[in-house]
């Protein structure tokens, strides 16, 4: 367990509460929380819409047959306790509103479940209803378009929440596999004597998704493959894969040492980003018809500490690719003397941590044929995580942040660090290349690997 001695959150606060995500994560994440036990105080959700209390107790309904389906005692719980402030972000009357809503509640938890245009306003109309006070903020990605935004909306949350209140989302960080690689990596003593540029030759990192864009073109366009999920979720995992271990249990402990993983990482050149678009992206609704954007990028990452210096770090994220996956491979140098097949073939000799759909370990490694020849052929050592009744990433996140443990969330400094590494490859600083759908993107990407055996396809 790690040591957490904030004190609980007394009410849950969602803006944005009839919107997408409240839909989508918020409303199924507080009933599997409400069913745990793990939440027992007001919930009110906040928004400007048509709907009264009963709307949007019917909403939270709809969205829980959607998502994951209705616990009937836990709905019933929710349905009671649930208040509505229905009202303007700019006016102050709803603030007032909120805060007769809150009685005596002197911890509350906000989820900023809103676009971040919006987040200076709610922060501001908190702040001038005396609200904040005592108050945790939770904000949602992307958090900035880029390093400067993300400093100046850092600058806009810190005027009314101290860096310690704010407790940014990256659902990745909640995920199961994505802990269990630091699990696994701390917990056994095999890997950290080898886990370093003396015996590891290259790491792949792919999120590839069959999916494309999902009717949210509008959005995409806004942010394109490196925004969406390099810069956040794919930066993070690297960034927990080549972290020194915490010293501590503080969550600050992981966060520091993250941290300096993130801080290590040389920004990117543009000879280091391979861009695609899929074939017939431009015709998705919200896309511009000439549109730049990518939806698959490849990039050649390099972290600047003694243990990782030279090793490449390769990550590739794309939509419409043939399959949906999301993969960590370690590539290890070759034993110093090939004594068998061994210089002929490098199939074996990694270690593979799948992060989704199923999630698995495994050791890439040669045993010997049965014959009298000393050649082998390559396997698989694995271990199958069977799941279980796991939280999902918003469950586990929104539960952490009642109970004020910030381990899981993205520190300002560590958001910043991510921006600076993608800052200079953002818009159209390398050529976009068409693939076709259902491949695994242009073939320009093969270029950045070329010399490291390729691409490894999970
Ligand atoms: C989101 C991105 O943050 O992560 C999406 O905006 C992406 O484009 C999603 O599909 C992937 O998350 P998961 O949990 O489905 O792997």
């Amino acid at each position: 367990m790690i040591e957490v001695t904030a004190l609980e959150s007394d009410a849950f606060v969602f803006f944005g509460a009839t919107g997408d995500l409240a839909f989508r994560q918020i409303f199924p994440a507080l009933q599997a929380l409400i069913r745990r036990g793990h939440v027992d105080i007001p919930v009110i959700g906040v928004a400007k819409s048509a709907m009264d209390l009963d709307a949007l107790r019917a909403r939270a309904h709809d969205s829980l047959v959607q998502h994951g389906g209705v616990d009937p005692r836990a709905f019933a719980w929710l349905a009671a306790h649930l208040q509505y402030v229905n009202g303007d972000y700019h006016d102050r009357e709803t603030f007032r509103q909120l805060r007769t809503a809150l009685g005596g509640a002197r911890r509350p938890l906000y989820y900023f479940a809103i676009p971040p245009d919006l987040f200076a306003t709610v922060a501001e109309g908190l702040a001038g209803s005396d609200s904040h006070h005592g108050a945790r903020v939770v904000v949602e990605k992307p958090f900035g378009r880029d390093l400067a935004s993300a400093q100046a909306l850092n600058r806009t949350l810190h005027r009314s929440f101290p860096e310690s209140a704010i407790f940014r989302i990256d659902h990745y960080l909640g995920k199961e596999p994505v802990q269990n690689l630091v699990y696994f990596r701390f917990a056994n003593s095999v890997l950290e004597p080898i886990w370093n540029r003396q015996y590891v030759a290259s790491v792949q990192v792919t999120m590839a998704e069959e999916v494309g864009v999902e009717g949210r073109g509008r959005f995409y366009e806004e942010v394109g493959a490196i925004r969406d999920v390099v810069q956040n979720h794919l930066l993070e995992v690297v960034a927990l894969l080549t972290m020194e271990a915490p010293v501590g249990r503080h969550p600050d402990a992981l966060r520091d040492e993250k941290q300096r993983a993130f801080g290590a990482m040389r920004p990117l050149a543009a000879t280091d980003v391979v861009r695609g678009q899929f074939r017939g992206y431009r015709n998705e609704a919200g896309v511009a018809p000439d549109s730049h954007v990518e939806t698959f990028a490849a990039v050649r990452l390099f972290i600047d500490t003694p243990r990782w210096a030279g090793v490449p770090i390769y990550i590739r994220a794309g939509k419409r690719m043939p399959v949906t996956a999301t993969e960590v491979r370690v590539e290890f140098k070759p034993p110093p003397q090939a004594v068998f097949d061994t210089a002929s073939t490098r199939e074996g000799d990694y270690v593979r941590f799948r992060l989704s759909p199923n999630v698995t370990i495994s050791l890439g490694a040669r045993v010997k044929l049965p014959g009298e020849a000393m050649v082998g052929e390559a396997v698989e050592l694995l271990v199958r995580h069977m799941a279980g009744d796991e939280m999902t990433p918003y469950e586990r996140l929104l539960g952490d942040a009642i109970r004020g443990d910030a381990m899981l969330f993205v520190r300002e400094d560590a958001v910043e660090a991510a921006w600076r590494v993608v800052d200079p490859v953002l818009g159209n600083a390398a050529p976009v290349h068409e693939y076709e759908p259902k491949t695994w993107g242009p073939g320009e990407a093969d270029q950045i690997v070329v010399a490291n055996g390729g691409w490894h396809n999970p």
